[in-house]
């Protein structure tokens, strides 16, 4: 399923990541939030409020909804570009 979604990139090398323990692939360089996306990954964070799923909704480091824990540091999936090795957790 990985690549359905991306249109015209050219794909030098497929690197894996890690999300929730487990492992994915995604374009060296590609943003977290759209590699996420294009496998099926919606939900990133759970509302502090409701506990209601929370995902990428901007795409451009606006709206903070796409914050993921990477190394025990919050940071915005759809600004962090995917390499290989990179450990992700969702944020609850
Ligand atoms: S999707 Fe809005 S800040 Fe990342």
């Amino acid at each position: 399923m990985a690549g359905d979604l991306r249109i015209g990139v050219a794909c030098k090398r497929m690197v894996r990541f890690r999300f929730d323990g487990e492992t994915l692939t995604a374009c060296e360089g590609e943003m977290l939030a759209s590699a996420l996306y294009a496998q099926g990954r919606r939900t990133l964070r759970t509302s502090r409020d409701d506990g209601g799923p929370r995902g990428a909704f901007c795409f451009m480091g606006v709206c903070q909804e796409c914050v993921v824990s990477i190394g025990g540091r919050l940071t915005e999936a759809c600004r962090t570009p995917v390499h290989d090795g990179l450990v992700v957790e969702s944020v609850r």
